[in-house]
């Protein structure tokens, strides 16, 4: 949820900072801005628009239209004060000195403004972050680090800020605390960033910042301070994937590339875990005997993450007898969990900074639970937090309806449990054999499903213009079924509900009339039977069933649905892998039908950095 970028270095800062800011738009993309400082002048010079970056990218000619070599930039998703030009960052104090972007939340800013109200400072913005401007320049006496260090004392909440000040025009200060901030070390020059993508173009070599971290970058390096203000030295990464990873790549969306590209992420994700035969972890710290004490296993994420581990409680239960509980991230927090030594704290992210996520791991944490992440962002603030940590490998993902992260996410839990069930002596060596030989073949599998994507553009092209739609599915597919609901409604906004079958005629059957679009899962075999059984019998009240199942049971659905999308068989834990697919696919085309804009639907963002 926004995002922030900032240069000192020999450039034009503008054309930097939009460049870096077009990288960052999937954060947040209800309004940009930037504020460079001008030599010319000796003041800050800020522009802001409402609306994409575009509309600012073209209102600065690119950045031509701004002179100065230090800025910081921002892309906001609005929380504080509705998106308009007026509450786009940066935001500047009264006295026209300090400019600050921020992502995050501050959670006492209407005290604090009411403070400085009392003292006579005017605002002009609806923002939180407006009080983290004045407030440093209330504080200001021509020591630019001190005043930031008295404010940090007072704000509560989360942030990453970017500070500039018109005094000091050869520096920027950098704080973070809960939301995500990188520095960037290039040559005669220094950056910050939410994310590294923003500043690949310039350097590799880059520092993530801890919670309570400062840091002042100028042409010459960077040095950070720990919050009682003692330098400290930062380990610096060195970044070796490459931008194109990050760029569409000839594709009309990136949802769509990151789409194609599953077969290859899994392959990334999965071939290297499976050696002779057998699950392989590097460096993982779960010793046998930990794994033998292992009471309870929690799950904790929100949206897509939060479904695949519904999927990963039906398998690793059945694989490890070890009960499994999921949660919601942002409930876990508020529910009094019962975690204790004896439970391992499951935490799945893409981004790996999910406040909701965050929080609850700390929670976990707090409880005494051990915590092992999956996440796909390398250095992200969740992976750093854990004890243990699967990286999914999936590449950048920049869409917001997330894909391929959701598809290694899923392979990762099938083979944790798998590992975990053979250290129990809970799976029988044929089932761990066939499930690891089903496992490598996932990706030419799906490259299958793939193949056939022009029928899933045709059903796409019979359905789009309907205004609700149904998933309903047994055990693991209703589990896929709230993902396909998920990428459905996230990105073509029509509503979509999905239901455990069996839930139906507890009420929402009431819903079903002529025509009404039901999409019915039925790949897994085990309950097959009963899968028919409720396409027959919301079919009878009228239901357009579109169904989803195996090659194997093709024969029998067509009998009764009115389409069928089909995917190979495949072990029975990894049906949701493959049967994800085509549903990601429909919602895809759906929502291209209805003319959506796929890769940054309304009101959303990528990094859900807020509570
Ligand atoms: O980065 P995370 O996996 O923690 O994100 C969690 C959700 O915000 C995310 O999965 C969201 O539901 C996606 N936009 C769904 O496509």
């Amino acid at each position: 949820m926004c995002g922030i970028v900032g240069y000192v270095g020999s450039e034009q800062a503008a054309p930097v900072l939009l460049e870096g800011l077009s990288r960052l738009e999937y954060r947040g993309y209800d309004s940009a801005g930037v504020a460079v400082y001008s030599q010319r002048e000796g003041t800050l010079s800020v522009h802001k628009a409402k609306g994409r970056l575009q509309v600012l990218s073209d209102l600065l000619q690119g950045g031509a239209a701004v002179e100065g070599t230090v800025g910081i930039g921002h892309t906001r998703w609005a929380t504080h004060g509705a998106p308009s030009d007026v509450n786009s960052h940066p935001q500047v104090s009264q006295g026209g000195k300090i400019a600050v972007v921020h992502n995050g939340i501050i959670e006492n800013y209407a005290e604090l403004k009411a403070f400085l109200v009392d003292k006579g400072v005017t605002f002009v913005s609806e923002t939180d972050t407006e009080v983290v401007a004045q407030l440093i320049e209330y504080f200001y006496d021509g020591d630019l680090l001190a005043a930031v260090g008295r404010v940090l004392h007072r704000i509560k909440g989360a942030y990453a800020l970017g500070i500039l000040c018109a005094d000091t025009p050869d520096q920027l200060i950098a704080v973070r605390k809960d939301s995500p901030l990188i520095l960037g070390y290039g040559k005669g020059c220094s950056f910050m960033a939410s994310d590294v993508t923003a500043i690949l173009k310039h350097t590799r070599e880059v520092g993530y910042m801890e919670d309570g971290e400062i840091a002042v970058l100028t042409r010459e390096g960077i040095q950070c301070y720990n919050h009682l203000m003692q330098p400290i030295q930062k380990e610096i990464s060195h970044v070796d994937w490459e931008i194109d990873a990050a760029e569409k790549g000839g594709y009309e969306h990136f949802m769509f590339k990151e789409i194609m590209e599953q077969p290859e992420a899994l392959r990334r994700c999965v071939f290297p875990r499976i050696r002779e035969g057998e699950v392989w972890f590097e460096d993982f710290g779960l010793s046998e005997e930990y794994i033998r004490s292992i009471q309870k296993i929690y799950i904790v994420a929100c949206g897509s993450s939060y479904h695949v581990g519904m999927v990963g409680k039906y398998n690793l239960e059945r694989l490890t007898r070890i009960p499994v509980e999921v949660a919601l991230a942002s409930e876990f927090r508020y529910m009094d969990p019962i975690v204790n030594d004896r439970t391992l704290v499951v935490v799945i992210s893409q981004s790996g900074e999910t406040l909701d996520t965050m929080a609850a791991l700390r929670e976990a944490r707090k409880l005494g639970g051990r915590i092992l992440s999956i996440v796909n962002v390398v250095g992200s603030s969740i992976a750093r937090e854990s004890d243990e940590v699967l990286y999914t490998w999936a590449g950048p993902e920049i869409a917001v309806a997330t894909t391929k992260a959701y598809s290694t996410q899923m392979a990762l839990i099938d083979l944790l449990g798998l590992y975990f069930a053979r250290i129990l002596g809970t799976v029988e060596e044929q089932e761990y054999r066939s499930a690891l030989d089903e496992m490598l073949l996932l990706p030419a599998k799906m490259e299958e499903v793939l193949a056939d994507k022009d029928d899933i553009q045709y059903f796409a092209s019979q359905y789009f213009n309907h205004d609700s739609v149904f998933f309903i599915g047994r055990n693991l597919d209703y589990a896929l079924g709230l993902e396909g609901s998920l990428k459905l409604k996230e990105i073509s906004y029509i509503h979509s509900e999905a239901y455990a079958s069996g839930e139906l005629k507890h009420g929402t059957i009431s819903l079903i009339e002529d025509g009404t679009l039901v999409v019915a899962l039925g790949t897994y075999g085990r309950l097959f039977e009963k899968a028919m059984s409720n396409v027959v019998e919301v079919k009878s009240r009228g239901a357009d069933v579109l169904a989803l199942t195996t090659k194997s049971h093709e024969k029998e659905m067509r009998e009764t649905a009115n389409a069928v999308i089909t995917i190979p068989d495949t072990h029975d834990l990894l049906l949701p892998s493959l049967g994800v697919v085509p549903l990601q696919l429909f919602a895809y085309y759906v929502a291209l039908m209805r003319g959506c804009d796929i890769d940054k639907p309304r009101n959303l963002a990528k990094s859900v950095t807020v509570e």
